[in-house]
């Protein structure tokens, strides 16, 4: 686990110290905006330096980003000042450690994956929460050779990913030039409890 701690730092570090990463928003998140909850919390896993982060801070949201590289979070700070909103960064590596407990109203996983955080994404979210996200598959690699292997959907996986969760929106396929499995997923909201069973014609 240290291992890839180091190695994710550094191999991002560099990456985001040798050339600027795209600052527009997904088209993914643009288009699925008004499934939104009201802006409340909201975290960015691996958010990088805050594309989606910034775009949402700016539409009165409250965002926190985690992600294992500093250089990356440096500058995302650097950017959330310049455009005069709140940001709050958690250096991480989520190989090895836990998700902010939050709750959070919108979490967001665009090209970023680690199975294991389904579960606990599901368990930070609210009541009626949502998240959005897009992470390329193995076919990705007939056209790309990033990312590798191990951060590769398989084609048609992310459905069995999403546990209990409400699936809102989900694609699949060559949707950009890359391939990609894109969803809006919500936590559905408990019955409240002592609620009655809605009656029928015949009850
Ligand atoms: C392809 S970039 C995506 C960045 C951002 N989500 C976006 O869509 O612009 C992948 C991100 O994952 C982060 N990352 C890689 N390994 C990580 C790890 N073990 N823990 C936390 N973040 C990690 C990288 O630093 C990088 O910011």
């Amino acid at each position: 686990m240290e291992e890839t701690s180091r190695d994710d730092r550094s191999y991002w570090n560099q990456r985001y110290s040798d050339q600027p990463w795209p600052d527009e928003p997904s088209p993914w998140l643009i288009h699925n905006a008004g499934l939104l909850p009201s802006p409340g919390a909201a975290l960015d896993i691996a958010g990088g330096t805050g594309r989606n982060a910034l775009w949402l801070a700016e539409h009165g949201w409250e965002l926190t980003i985690v992600d294992v590289s500093d250089v990356a979070l440096a500058l995302a700070t650097d950017s959330a000042r310049g455009l005069d909103v709140r940001l709050t960064t958690v250096l991480s590596d989520l190989s090895a450690d836990d998700l902010p407990s939050g709750p959070w109203n919108l979490v967001m996983l665009f090209h970023y994956l680690e199975r294991n955080l389904f579960p606990e994404i599901e368990a930070i979210l609210q009541p009626g929460g949502i998240v959005i996200g897009s992470l390329a598959t193995t076919t990705n690699l007939e056209r790309n050779t990033r990312p590798p292997l191990p951060y590769l959907l398989e084609e048609g996986e992310l459905p069995s990913l999403i546990g209990k969760l409400e699936m809102l929106e989900y694609e699949e396929g060559w949707l950009s030039d890359r391939h990609d499995a894109r969803f809006v997923a919500r936590h559905s909201v408990p019955p409240i409890s002592g609620a009655r069973e809605p009656h029928t014609r015949d009850s």
